[in-house]
């Protein structure tokens, strides 16, 4: 009797985190994976995402190519800001290792190397990379820079990204955690279910990976997406 019970119980807790995996593997094309990827888990030099393409949006083109959900994402939070009269432009969307290669070259020619580390992700480190980050500007101004966070769009964005599945994922408390400055321009495609829980919890991603441990894959390094 008592056996049957605990067995019952283990089931009763069991359900909703199968149900929660579930969700998360319905949900987006990406499985519910959360891919991540920072200077502790770095890609390959030869990740590459296949179904890249290019969101129509204001800026959009080959230098913001995304996988396809992210991008359809991008276009519904773009026409969303639109509607309340605000005007997002895309910036950046992935970029090969070879061009985060260069990236991190030219702010090495700038600035020291811990300061470059700070802002700028090592050629296999960076979310650009995966297809899922995109780096915002607004029509009038496309320079990423602090000053973002205080534009109406930098605003709107804060407060609506993960309504259509993106994370702001570099704040200056996260530091410590992101190894990264605050990057309010720099989004980062989750899905919508990840994104909610992320925005309502206020944590790094790299946080909220070790709590889901377990339920399901969280990292992916070279899988089926690689070429
Ligand atoms: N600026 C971010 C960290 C990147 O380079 O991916
Ligand atoms: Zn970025």
């Amino acid at each position: 009797m008592m056996k049957r019970f605990i067995c019952f119980l283990f089931i009763l807790f069991l359900m909703p985190l199968c149900a929660f995996a579930e969700d998360m593997n319905n949900e987006t094309e990406l499985g519910g994976r959360l891919f991540l990827i920072n200077r502790e888990h770095p890609i390959g030099k030869d990740y590459f995402p296949r179904d890249l393409m290019e969101p129509k949006v204001l800026g959009g083109g080959e230098a913001t190519r995304m996988r396809p959900e992210a991008a359809a994402a991008l276009e519904e939070m773009f026409a969303a800001a639109k509607e309340e009269g605000l005007y997002l432009a895309a910036v950046s969307g992935y970029r090969s290792y070879g061009q985060q290669a260069s990236i991190f070259e030219r702010k090495l020619e700038k600035v020291d190397k811990q300061t470059a580390m700070r802002t700028v992700a090592p050629a296999g480190c960076s979310e650009h990379q995966l297809g899922l980050a995109m780096d915002l500007g607004t029509k009038k101004e496309t320079r990423l820079t602090e000053a973002f966070a205080r534009t109406p769009e930098g605003q709107w964005v804060a407060a609506n990204a993960h309504r259509f599945g993106f994370i702001i994922r570099y704040k200056a408390e996260w530091e410590a955690v992101t190894g990264y400055a605050w990057e309010p321009w720099h989004i980062r495609y989750v899905g919508k279910t990840h994104a909610r829980k992320i925005y309502e919890l206020n944590i790094p991603l790299e946080e909220y990976i070790d709590r889901q441990a377990g339920s399901y894959v969280v990292v992916e390094e070279e899988g089926e997406n690689t070429r």
